[in-house]
């Protein structure tokens, strides 16, 4: 079979001919479309932790198992522990081969069945992203309808479906970007407003367009995360699932305790998560928002588009049509 395989940190992975070992634990699944993470940049750079090369990288796929469509759940060995996964989580796609390949293998559990209203390319769009939206804004952070929502980084492809999983819900969500036309895109698909991060005074505009938020999830934590305390409602919750920006820097503890504000950190999600995030995406006709797709071949090109944060939404990869 081909597959892109990573054989170095700091270059880019290469298309090559292989065979992968096989295993009587885990089941074959004949790619479609796969779909590209934020992780999948940052390994090739060498910037995520335990990297064990060489890998074939995608922690995201949908295909065929057995004459039956599926999508696959690239959380692997969750544990018991709602809470917390067990030391011996890992995500398809390193340290184990993974889906920017023609086959991928991976536990018969991990295997769901794609629902009606998403076509593969939507279905690989959704799994890393939806569960790791769902567990961030919906197992944290338990939003009601009407509750005000802020979703940081609205291209991102986790920040897309939070919004969409939010506006499911009924919460009035805003959002933040770098392009103003991403703002003007997110609109389009329902948010009440947006501020560009880049502008001067945007945290003071957004407060008084608003009055501040219940909720807010973030992937760039940073330097500014202060900002964030200052939008955060008394009483409210910022759930963090990514650290874009660096590490937060001087942390103001008395806007955090005066006001009772709660930050939680948020990975991944579990096998419970993953089927709710299922299950809540079909009750809603959910729909991930595909921002490009790649033919096979040009998984570099797509990485590329990432890596220069180009994109609203998910970057797939046409395997097989
Ligand atoms: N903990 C977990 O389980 C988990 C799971 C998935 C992802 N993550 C992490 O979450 C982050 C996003 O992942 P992804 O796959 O959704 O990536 P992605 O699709 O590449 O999106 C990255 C987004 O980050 C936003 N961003 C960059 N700088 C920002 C800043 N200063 N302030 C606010 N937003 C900023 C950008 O939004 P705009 O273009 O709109 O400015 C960009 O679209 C990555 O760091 C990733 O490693 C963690």
């Amino acid at each position: 079979m081909k597959a892109w395989i990573l054989t170095q940190q700091n270059t880019f992975p290469s298309l090559q001919d292989t065979q992968f070992q096989t295993s009587n634990d885990l089941v074959s699944v004949e790619l479609k479309s796969s779909a590209l993470n934020h992780r999948d940049v940052w390994i090739t750079k060498g910037l995520y932790p335990n990297i064990n090369l060489p890998v074939i990288l995608g922690s995201d796929g949908a295909g065929v198992h057995e004459g039956k469509s599926v999508l696959i759940n690239p959380g692997i060995g969750w544990g018991k522990n709602e809470n917390v996964q067990d030391d011996a989580f890992h995500i398809l796609g390193m340290p184990t081969n993974g889906t920017f390949a023609e086959i991928t293998q991976v536990p018969q559990e991990n295997l769901f069945s794609i629902p009606d209203h998403l076509d593969f390319n939507e279905a690989a769009a959704l799994p890393l992203a939806g569960v790791t939206a769902f567990r961030a804004l919906i197992t944290k952070c338990r939003p009601e309808k009407k509750s005000r929502i802020l979703i940081t980084g609205i291209g991102g492809g986790v920040a897309l479906l939070s919004m969409q999983f939010a506006l499911a819900v009924g919460c009035e969500v805003f959002v933040t970007s770098g392009s103003d036309d991403k703002l003007k895109q997110a609109m389009a698909l329902g948010a009440a407003g947006g501020v560009n991060y880049t502008h001067e005074g945007w945290m003071k505009k957004l407060l008084s367009q608003t009055g501040g938020f219940d909720i807010i999830i973030d992937s760039a934590a940073g330097p500014h995360f202060n900002e964030l305390l200052k939008l955060c409602r008394p009483g409210g919750i910022i759930s963090i699932y990514g650290g874009s920006s660096g590490n937060i820097e001087k942390l103001n503890p008395q806007l955090l305790f005066w006001r009772q504000i709660t930050i939680t950190g948020s990975t991944m999600g579990s096998d419970q998560d993953f089927k709710f995030m299922m299950a809540f995406t079909e009750q809603h006709k959910i729909k991930p928002v595909i921002d490009s797709v790649f033919d096979f071949t040009q998984l570099d090109k797509a990485l590329e588009r990432m890596q220069q944060g180009k994109q609203f939404g998910k970057i797939v990869l046409k395997i097989k049509d």
